[in-house]
This record gives C-alpha cells, sequence and structure tokens, in this order.
C-alpha cells in the first residue's frame, strides 16, 4: 500500500535552509528562513522566556492535558496584546480566542472555521503572500483569489489595483491581510490604507481575516496592531491568526491563537465551540510549554516589561540593519536601494531576477528564495560587506 508513494520535493524555503547548512564556504550568508538572528547569527532564547521558564520548571506539578482552549491566562493576554487591554470589542465581550499550535495552527483553525460557516468560501490573498497559506488554507476545502498587492517597480503597494480588484469580494468571501512586517514583501498598510479596507469591507460584507506572526517587529507592538484594532473596532466580524514564534522567540513551542471578534458575546462564545470541534478533529490539545511561558509573561508586569524592552531591542536593530544594508548596497552598486528602510519587519524583495538568485547562491554561497526575499535579521557586521559586494557582482 505505501510503496506507490513517491517521495516528494522539499518545502522549498526549508529545502534552501538545509543546502545553506551543507555549503561548507566559510563566508556563506543564509538568509533564507524567517527566524530572527542575532549578531552572532544565533537565534537567541529572550532572557524573559528563559525567566518564566524556570519559574515555571520550579512551579510545575503535572502535564496533564490542557484544556482544549488552552491555556487561559495565555488566551486573556493574547486578547489584550492584540487588540490593546481598553479596546471597545473586548470591553463589549464580543471577543474570544482559542490557543492553537503556533500561527500556522490559528491559520488552520481559522480556515476550518470559515468552511463550517460557508464551505468552498473564496479567500482572497494578497499577490504574493507567504506560500504555505496556500496548503494551509486550501487543504481545508476553501478557494483562493489573488489581488494585487506588491509593485516591483515601486517597491511598495499597489493600493489602487489591491482596492480594484478586492471590489470583487462579496458577502461570504474572506479577505486575508497580513497585519503587518508582510511576509514576503515587507510591504505594509498605511492606517487610511486599513481604513478604506474597513470601508469596503462594510459596503461589500466579505470578512476580513488578519494573519499575524509579526506584532512587535515593525515599528513595535501597538503600532503593528494599528490596523487590526481598527477593523476590530469598526466591523462586526473578524478572525485573527496570530503567533509567538518571532515576537517571543517561541518558534519551536510552537505556540499562537486563533481569535474571534463576532457581533456579539454568544457568537464569540459559539465559535469557540466550533474551533475546539475543529481542533479535536486534528490534534485535540494544544502543546502547553509555549503557552505556559507566554501567559506568565503577558500575566506578570515585571517579565512582560523585560521582554518588552528585549523586542523594541530586536526591532531597532532589524531597522538599524535595513538603514546598513540600504548604505553598502547602493554603495557597491551605485543604485537605489531606499525601499529597504520603507519596509517592515524581516522581509524585503531586493528586485533581483531568478537568475541572479541562482548566481548568487552557486558563485558565493549567499542564499536567498530565488524570488530574491531575503531574511533582513540574517544580516550582520561579519557578512554585510561579503553580501552588498556578491550583490552588486551579479546585478
Ligand atoms: C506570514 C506568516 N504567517 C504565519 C506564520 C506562522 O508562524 P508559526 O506557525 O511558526 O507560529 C509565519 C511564519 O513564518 C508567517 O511568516
Amino acid at each position: 500500500m505505501l510503496d506507490q508513494l513517491h517521495q516528494l520535493p522539499a518545502d522549498p524555503i526549508l529545502g534552501l535552509a538545509a543546502m545553506a547548512r551543507a555549503d561548507s564556504r566559510a563566508d556563506k550568508v543564509d538568509l533564507t528562513v524567517g527566524i530572527y538572528m542575532d549578531e552572532a547569527g544565533v537565534c537567541p532564547v529572550f532572557k524573559a522566556v528563559r525567566d518564566a521558564q524556570g519559574l515555571l520548571a520550579q512551579e510545575e506539578t503535572t502535564k496533564a492535558y490542557l484544556p482544549p482552549a488552552g491555556v487561559e491566562g495565555f488566551n486573556q493576554g493574547m486578547q489584550k496584546l492584540l487588540l490593546g487591554a481598553d479596546h471597545r470589542a473586548l470591553l463589549d465581550g464580543r471577543v474570544s480566542s482559542v490557543q492553537a499550535p503556533g500561527g500556522c495552527g490559528a491559520l488552520r483553525i481559522g480556515a476550518e472555521i470559515i468552511h463550517a460557516a460557508t464551505p468552498g468560501a473564496t479567500v482572497w490573498v494578497s499577490d504574493p503572500t507567504w506560500p504555505v497559506h496556500i496548503p494551509l488554507l486550501g487543504s481545508v476545502g476553501l478557494q483562493f483569489a489573488n489581488y494585487r498587492y506588491y509593485d516591483p517597480a515601486s517597491h511598495g503597494v499597489n493600493f489602487e489595483g489591491m482596492v480594484e480588484d478586492l471590489k470583487g469580494a462579496g458577502a461570504g468571501d474572506v479577505v486575508l491581510l497580513h497585519g503587518c512586517c508582510h511576509n514576503p514583501c515587507g510591504a505594509d498598510l498605511s492606517l487610511e490604507q486599513w481604513s478604506v479596507v474597513a470601508d469596503m469591507a462594510e459596503a461589500q460584507g466579505f470578512l476580513p481575516f488578519i494573519d499575524i506572526a509579526y506584532q512587535g517587529l515593525g515599528d513595535g507592538l501597538d503600532d503593528d496592531a494599528a490596523g487590526l484594532r481598527l477593523l476590530a473596532g469598526r466591523l462586526p466580524e473578524l478572525i485573527v491568526a496570530a503567533s509567538c514564534s518571532k515576537n517571543m522567540g517561541l518558534y519551536r513551542e510552537r505556540t499562537g491563537a486563533a481569535m474571534f471578534i463576532c457581533r456579539d458575546q454568544q457568537n464569540a462564545q459559539a465559535l469557540v465551540s466550533q474551533a475546539l470541534v475543529a481542533a479535536r478533529r486534528i490534534y485535540s490539545m494544544p502543546p502547553a510549554h509555549g503557552a505556559l511561558i507566554a501567559g506568565r509573561i503577558l500575566g506578570d508586569p515585571v517579565l512582560d516589561a523585560a521582554w518588552r524592552s528585549e523586542l523594541v531591542e530586536m526591532c531597532s536593530r532589524i531597522n538599524g540593519l535595513r538603514s546598513d544594508l540600504r548604505s553598502k548596497l547602493e554603495a557597491a552598486s551605485g543604485r537605489d536601494f531606499a525601499f529597504i528602510e520603507k519596509e517592515k519587519g524581516m522581509f524585503s524583495f531586493l528586485g533581483l531576477s531568478a537568475e541572479q538568485a541562482v548566481k548568487l547562491r552557486e558563485d558565493y554561497g549567499v542564499y536567498m528564495l530565488n524570488s530574491s526575499r531575503i531574511n533582513v535579521a540574517g544580516v550582520n557586521a561579519g557578512n554585510i560587506d561579503y553580501l552588498a559586494e556578491s550583490v552588486a557582482a551579479v546585478l
């Protein structure tokens, strides 16, 4: 029965990362996978996470299953982190959430809820979007349509094109939006543009589904959630998939939340019951470790303040790398790379062709996706000159 199953190709991003790891060149540069790396090229553990972990290790008395909705303190903490503690929707009690295995798990739970409400609903995704959105949502049975988003010529959002395309989204459709730090392009909507999206959702009746995996890595925790908060204040319904992988560095602990903003409290509770039935079909209970840590941090003023300041440091390092990279690339190539500084979060398209990206990989050991998406956080003082010179050499 099983020997008819053939070998599948590796995931394109993880496959490239494996190639980079296997490359023996001392000056290789790996800018493939979206994980934050420090100056030493290490994905660090937040000190606040270590401290919370230490406390938990002393206090933990059981490894019994979590309740199906996960750690209560984590769920409450995440709602406040995402919406702000005094958001009208929270005060009105029309918000609910469940813990999920990472942002991916939250996206999948959101997709299951959408499919339960409208089987085979169409989800409008940005062109381009994070490639994993397609299997994650599509395997549930949802359909896709694209809306224009990134304009390679201006390296910014083609908002006119986006609005024109989204005029085709109506009631029963879902519009997937990146909450901040768009993956892969780093180009985000302004607050005015979020407001136009809210107008369109109100007028046309589509449901926004916000994927927010990088809150705190663009302009800070509150600014990065401003679009989400605006929509939650204006619209009757919204689904959010949030991740603690990047902003708490809990990648491998699979820590995320699916949050529902609904017309009223009763509907918000109904959605939790739907989410739990969906989770039961897939993985039953969420994993405990990451959510206990995150819940502990969010619920403890001292740990929370320490975590926030570490995150601010991380965010300013990324923004500093953006300016440095812009200057070095401009100096090495004589071309304009100002866009790198305007983008948010960990990603940027350098604007190279696939042939140039492959040449960088093969001739220089500089690894980026064929689309020339780089993880800016993989740049450091030790590799930035070599990176800039290599890019200039293939241009
Ligand atoms: C846009 C986007 N959404 C969601 C996720 C999911 O993150 P995780 O499942 O690791 O929490 C990622 C991770 O890279 C992402 O880039």
